[in-house]
């Protein structure tokens, strides 16, 4: 680990330590995986302005988001697989999140209760819904949220029919998961990851199950989730309801346009996420950066905006609140520190984040990351330059 200069060194420790099928998962996109480049070359495609002759020696990267203080302008994003890449996973992450200063959002599919999280990090514990076939049942969730106290609520939006990931039917890594020849050779070939996560769950109760639906339905997260289905018929009247219930800020992940973004507005949302799920679900959609610009002008000055989609280096961070985002939610980078390393990993990886957030900031004659703004990079061409 101390080798880990950057989120690339984290990710191949992670790529040598767990099964490949499972790295897969976690790491790859969807059907012919151009999404997943267009996000990371759009990034690199915008350039930063350095300047010189300022003192800054005193930098701050602290932002407000929603009535609390982020050490740094991240947030971890919500994902559903922490728990297979290390013993507790989901726990490593929070705890690093927390350790960082920063929330942490439980994914739905979380396998760590939320009152255990809201006890353990307090504020910082924010949670992701996907709305399923039985509303009923979404809202129980959504009522027992509440009661948590949590504060911060997701709606996943992108996601209303499932991923075409060929790759997983190919390694049976899916859900439920497939016992094929090929994943037992790849996981019995992987015999301290088996040993340190797989035999320690078994020894310690059996391997994790769902733990923020009814009891009825907390399943293995390798089985397939009964009545968990997410909703094809999410739309706006059945968020409006879910508005009804929810008195703390709601937020809508994963939507890319100025359209969608104004009617997230126009129905109460108190924010936007603006992300293609990290290019798991429409392979063709364009890049969140490129789209980031435009939701800005149109719901900034009536809600917060958020982004994800291709973080690697603090640069990236620094590029979407240049754009406007108000902070920034990282999934990959933390999961790769999280399979590199549990805690450790996890905590390695937001600190790489932080450092490369300062630096960059340091160079461009910044000493407040809440006032970087659009002057302070150069667009390419066919972003609006
Ligand atoms: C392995 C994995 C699992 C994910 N699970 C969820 C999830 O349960 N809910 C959700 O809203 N988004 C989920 N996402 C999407 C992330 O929240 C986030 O939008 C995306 O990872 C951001 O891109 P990045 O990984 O390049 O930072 C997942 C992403 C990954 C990589």
């Amino acid at each position: 680990m101390k080798n880990a200069y950057n989120i690339y060194d984290l990710r191949e420790l992670a790529r040598r330590r767990v099964p490949k099928g499972l790295f897969e998962y976690v790491d790859r996109g969807t059907e012919d995986e151009v999404g997943l480049g267009h996000n990371i070359e759009a990034l690199r495609r915008i350039k930063l302005l350095p300047r010189v002759m300022k003192d800054v020696s005193k930098r701050s990267l602290e932002v407000e988001v929603f009535g609390q203080k982020l050490a740094m302008p991240v947030i971890v994003s919500p994902t559903g697989s922490a728990a297979m890449l290390w013993y507790e996973g989901e726990k490593c992450l929070h705890l690093a999140a927390n350790q960082a200063g920063i929330p942490f959002t439980m994914s739905g599919g979380a396998s760590v209760a939320m009152e255990q999280v809201v006890e353990q990090i307090g504020r910082r514990a924010w949670f992701q819904i996907y709305l399923l076939k039985d509303e009923s049942l979404s809202h129980k969730i959504v009522e027992r949220a509440k009661a948590a106290k949590i504060e911060v609520l997701f709606v996943t939006s992108d996601s209303a029919v499932p991923p075409n990931r060929e790759f997983n039917q190919r390694n049976g890594f899916t859900q439920p998961f497939r016992v094929t020849p090929g994943n037992v050779v790849d996981v019995l070939s992987h015999p301290s990851w088996f040993a340190q996560v797989v035999l320690r769950y078994m020894v310690s109760g059996g391997l994790p199950r769902y733990q923020n639906v009814p009891g009825d339905l907390r399943d293995k997260i390798t089985g397939k989730p009964a009545r968990m289905e997410v909703t094809p018929a999410l739309d706006w009247a059945m968020f409006d309801r879910l508005r009804k219930i929810w008195p703390g800020a709601l937020v809508v992940k994963g939507l890319m346009t100025a359209e969608d973004a104004k009617l997230a507005a126009d129905h109460g949302a108190d924010g936007v996420v603006v992300s293609n799920h990290g290019a798991r679900n429409l392979d063709s959609a364009p890049a969140t950066i490129e789209m980031l610009p435009e939701v800005v002008d149109a719901v900034g000055h009536r809600l917060t905006v958020l982004w994800d989609g291709g973080v690697r280096r603090g640069s990236d961070v620094v590029k979407a609140l240049a754009l406007g985002a108000k902070a920034v939610l990282s999934g990959r980078a933390p999961l790769y520190g999280t399979g590199a390393g549990g805690q450790v990993g996890a905590a390695k990886a937001l600190s790489i984040l932080r450092n490369e957030i300062d630096l960059t900031l340091g160079f461009m004659g910044c000493t407040d990351i809440s006032k970087v703004d659009r002057s302070m990079v150069r667009l390419p061409k066919d972003m609006g330059a």
